[in-house]
């Protein structure tokens, strides 16, 4: 099929004739807000931490404040961040399309701000406070204290974002485990393929016959096994696909 745009002509089929899309997105889709990437460096002040080593319950015991001010930056960046058209894009294909199932390992919160509904946030959200000791939700404690103290128990509270070596929120992984099984187009879109287990989750759509698409400015890992494969900036090629579709 020939199309009047640079999308596929077998993309857009597949769009076309889905019951049910799945959609994974990282830090890449929101790139085009000004929000940094997780492997690209940090800006300014930060660009002497790595996130690897910030974004850990060890790092938080050790220094709970400088784990606090990194987060506070994160969080003050974040808010003056805008969704960009690829997060209004993937709002738009999921009113088109009979289902989409949509997870995100990115934390900013933009698709929700962008119009996207039932979003399962993978690695939670950077602006919910939990409880360090209990795990439990907490009113967001705001700028007041150097590390803002659990109401319950008076211990610390710590952002309520999923740090490595912890294990992902048992609802999110089984929406998004579950929905795999029944997807038949499977959409990677700016995530470096590279943290598991959503890394995993591509080859577990393929296993039963979904259409694999991967949207990303660089190889990754996952490219050489995608059934299509749109190099480039989401921002732009998205809003295009759902032109096309
Ligand atoms: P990464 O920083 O690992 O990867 C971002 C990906 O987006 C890369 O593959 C870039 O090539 C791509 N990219 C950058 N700009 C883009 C653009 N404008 N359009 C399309 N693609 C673009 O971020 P994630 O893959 O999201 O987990 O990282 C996954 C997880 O690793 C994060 O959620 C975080 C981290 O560990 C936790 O914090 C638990």
């Amino acid at each position: 099929m020939t199309t009047s745009c640079d999308i596929p002509g077998a993309l857009i089929s597949a769009l076309r004739d889905a019951r049910h899309v799945y959609i994974l997105t990282g830090a890449g889709v929101s790139a085009e807000s000004g929000v940094p990437t997780f492997r690209d460096a940090q800006e300014g002040l930060w660009a002497q931490y790595d996130p690897l080593q910030l974004a850990t319950p060890e790092a938080f015991l050790a220094d709970p404040e400088l784990v606090w001010r990194w987060y506070r930056w994160r969080r003050e960046l974040v808010a003056k961040a805008e969704p960009n058209p690829g997060h209004y894009a993937i709002t738009q294909l999921a009113e088109q399309v009979p289902s989409v199932t949509l997870i995100t390992q990115n934390v900013d919160g933009l698709h929700q701000q962008a119009g996207s509904s039932d979003v399962i946030e993978f690695h939670g959200n950077l602006f919910v406070d939990r409880c360090f000791v209990e795990g439990t939700l907490q009113a967001n404690a705001g700028e007041q204290e150097a590390v803002p103290k659990c109401q319950d128990c008076g211990g610390h509270l710590r952002p309520g974002v999923v740090w490595f070596g912890e294990s992902i929120p048992t609802a999110a992984l089984d929406a998004a485990t579950a929905a795999i099984g029944n997807c038949d187009v499977f959409m990677s879109i700016g995530t470096s393929s590279v943290v598991w287990p959503a890394a995993g989750f591509a080859a577990g759509a393929a296993n039963q016959g979904a259409t694999v698409i991967e949207v990303n400015l660089e190889e990754t890992p996952l490219s050489s096994t995608t059934h299509i494969r749109l190099q480039g900036k989401s921002g732009e090629i998205l809003p295009e696909l759902i032109d096309c579709v």
